[in-house]
């Protein structure tokens, strides 16, 4: 049986993440909805939506929903689903208080991930464990991403602040086509360690997508983070 995966928001990473799940047998894509449709496209399931999420649930039944539209269209999103759907929020960029509201869908299955991608997921376990046995090094977050990202700093790096129990400055580059890289640089006077990850391409976060669907599909209603799908 193939997973059926519904997606909101075909843009930049959209895309990408609604061509992989089509090469990939395990799943079917059974709605992409995006904002406006302004051309015919190579998907001749889009499906022109805003105020009709829930619609579009009830009608193509899928095991689970993905977000990758603002958080403006979240808050919204969110409103329309029907009781239990799996819904993934990659979208990034809220501020606590939306959060917060997220929260409060007890009746849904909600997987916030800040950054889908596994590797950076990864990090983030490495760096909890460097904050326990290397607690007396100064941190620091160096972050890059393309000149139009919206959100700075990312929501990734400071997910990845997160793992220290200290203050972790955040620097943020904003230049070209950068996809993504988070650089974690732990320091005392006489040594340094360096934690890089870099992202080759959006295909990272499909991947991510397909990992964390499997996972949230068998779970009971309520607020999990991407955190949860990686343990060791
Ligand atoms: N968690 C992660 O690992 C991860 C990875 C990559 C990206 N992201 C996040 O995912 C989001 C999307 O990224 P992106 O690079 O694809 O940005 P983008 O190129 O700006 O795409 C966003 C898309 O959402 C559409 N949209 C807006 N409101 C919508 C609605 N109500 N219903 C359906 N579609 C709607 C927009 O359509 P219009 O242009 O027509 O308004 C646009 O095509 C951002 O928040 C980004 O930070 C997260």
């Amino acid at each position: 049986m193939k997973i059926k995966i519904g997606l909101l928001g075909y843009g930049k990473t959209g895309r990408v993440v609604a061509q992989n799940l089509r090469s990939d047998k395990r799943f079917a894509l059974v709605f992409v909805a995006k904002n406006k449709v302004t051309k015919p496209d190579e998907f001749d399931f889009v499906v022109k939506s805003k105020e009709f999420i829930g619609e579009l649930v009830n009608r193509f039944e899928p095991d689970v929903v993905v977000d990758l539209t603002t958080p403006d269209a979240v808050m919204l999103n969110i409103n329309t689903l029907p009781e239990k759907t799996s819904y993934i929020i990659a979208t990034t960029g809220f501020t606590d208080v939306q959060i917060n509201k997220i929260k409060e869908y007890d009746h849904l299955k909600v997987l916030y991930a800040a950054n889908i991608s596994d590797g950076i997921n990864v990090v983030i376990k490495a760096c909890e464990l460097l904050n326990q046995i290397w607690n007396h090094a100064d941190v620091e977050i160096v972050e890059q991403h393309f000149k139009d990202k919206k959100d700075s700093p990312s929501s990734t790096a400071k997910k990845i602040a997160k793992a220290f129990n200290r203050k972790v400055p955040i620097h943020s580059i904003r230049a070209g086509g950068i996809v993504g890289i988070h650089e974690i640089i732990l320091a005392t006077n006489n040594q340094k360690i360096t934690l890089k990850h870099e992202s080759f391409n959006k295909d990272v976060f499909a991947e991510g997508v397909k990992r964390a669907a499997i996972w949230l599909m068998n779970k009971e209603c309520g607020f999990y983070e991407i955190d949860e799908v990686y343990h060791y």
